[in-house]
């Protein structure tokens, strides 16, 4: 183990000595990249794993280990990693022009919004770089809607618990977490949080001030929940019924993620307002609003803007993604894929119900309700080389890339059902020593 202590180190050495530290790491086989001071601010719990390359749903460790990913980046690598579709885009696109600003016209963007609107309920949309900064678009332009029509005391919105939007001000507050918002001074006002239970609750909820409702059809972070169609069906009906606007967050669940284009079709009725992102981009940072162009209708120039989102690289990475995620059988075959994979997972809670209490989800978004810690659970599955992400509720999200074939979605929970044996073990193990003291 090296331990360099940053002020014994001079400031110019300090690069230097981090690479060193990384090369003696990978040299005696284990990457500890915690042994050496990071210049990053310490917000994330990096696994000691890091990554140098990857191939369709697989990542490969910088100490050559192959690991099938059911995470793709939280949802992100929807088309796995080295598509060959997705590095031509980006490679022809970045070696042509990677930015303009918004103060002229991108045809890419055009191309990609005019896609969009054609596949979903939206008739505008307005691009941002980020998932937070799609929903505080979608914040802003809702609030605006009701002041341009009239009714400007109406800026509140009815949000969800075990929601999660994002980690900008406004995001935090309409999440409503108290771990994200300890220590962040006054939450932004505007944000009453009710859980999913009734209709008749939310109707009880909405007041004077009252401009919008926003809700993930499936809470991706909260722990794969997901919001009964009929429940949609009831704040649709609301919001018509009290002129609010319906505001889904599909961070998370859009883009063929749930075995449709987008989670709000499973549920025959659509939004006022839908943001993306995560999936758009393929791993490309990047996140969008749609609007029907009455919800937009109080976006006009200058209201809004971005220096970076909608940029022509960024277009050129989503519309790519668009190639293959709308060609004929591709999402179909995601919600064939989501099937046989709860399927499986069933019978894995059958096998294993001392570790598995409840399996839930849509599509390729789903989760496994477990009964030891899930960081533990997500640990023993990295022990398999298998990738999942820790969410609420105890959960451990699966979300594999959604080219994952069919062999690897079998592979994937042949790891589970290694990950859950092994915890078995463990867990005998740790009865026979407490008996045996
Ligand atoms: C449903 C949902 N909304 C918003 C966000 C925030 O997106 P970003 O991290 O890109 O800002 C996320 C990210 O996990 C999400 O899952």
């Amino acid at each position: 183990m090296i331990l360099l202590r940053r002020a014994a180190v001079p400031a110019g050495r300090r690069f230097c000595l981090r690479r060193l530290g990384l090369w003696v790491g990978v040299l005696s086989g284990t990457l500890e990249l915690n042994n050496v001071s990071s210049a990053i601010v310490p917000v994330y719990a990096r696994a000691d794993i890091a990554f140098d390359r990857g191939e369709g749903a697989w990542l490969i460790s910088t100490t050559g280990e192959r690991y099938l990913d059911f995470g793709a980046g939280i949802a992100v690598a929807s088309l796995g990693y080295s598509h060959p579709h997705l590095v031509e885009a980006l490679t022809r696109q970045g070696q042509k022009l990677w930015h303009t600003s918004n103060l002229f016209q991108i045809p890419e963007g055009e191309r990609l919004a005019r896609r969009l609107t054609e596949a979903t309920f939206a008739d505008l949309v307005f691009f941002s770089n980020s998932g937070a900064e799609a929903n505080e678009a979608a914040i802003k332009m809702a609030r605006k809607w009701q002041s341009v029509g009239g009714r400007p005391e109406r800026y509140r919105f009815i949000t969800f618990e075990g929601a999660f939007h994002g980690r900008t001000l406004a995001t935090i507050a309409a999440g409503g977490q108290a771990k994200y918002l300890e220590g962040f001074g006054p939450k932004v006002e505007g944000f009453d949080q009710i859980p999913v239970t009734t209709i008749e609750a939310v109707e009880k909820a909405i007041g004077p001030e009252t401009g919008a409702i926003l809700i993930e059809p499936i809470m991706g972070e909260g722990g794969v929940r997901v919001v009964p169609p009929a429940f949609l069906r009831g704040l649709r009906a609301l919001c018509d019924a009290y002129g609010l606007l319906l505001v889904f967050d599909e961070i998370q669940t859009g883009v063929g993620r749930t075995g449709k284009l987008f989670a709000y079709q499973h549920s025959g009725i659509h939004p006022d307002i839908m943001t993306i992102a995560k999936g758009i981009g393929g791993g490309f940072p990047m996140g969008a609003c749609l609007a029907t162009a009455d919800a937009a209708k109080g976006f006009t120039t200058g209201t809004h803007g971005t220096t970076f989102g909608g940029n022509p690289l960024a277009m050129a990475v989503g519309n790519a993604v668009l190639d293959v995620v709308l060609a004929p059988g591709f999402i179909e075959r995601v919600a064939r894929l989501g099937l046989m994979l709860r399927q499986r997972l069933a019978e894995l809670k059958d096998r294993h119900d001392a570790i598995i209490e409840e399996v839930r989800g849509e599509g390729l978004l789903v989760g496994l309700k477990v009964k030891v810690a899930n960081a533990d659970f997500a640990a023993a599955a990295r022990k398999e080389k298998l990738l999942t992400i820790p969410a609420g509720d105890n959960v451990v999200r699966l979300a594999p890339p959604l080219i994952v074939s069919d062999e690897e979605l079998l592979e994937g929970v042949r790891r589970l059902d290694a990950a859950c044996a092994r915890l078995e073990a463990e867990a005998t193990a740790a009865a026979q020593k407490g008996a045996a003291e």
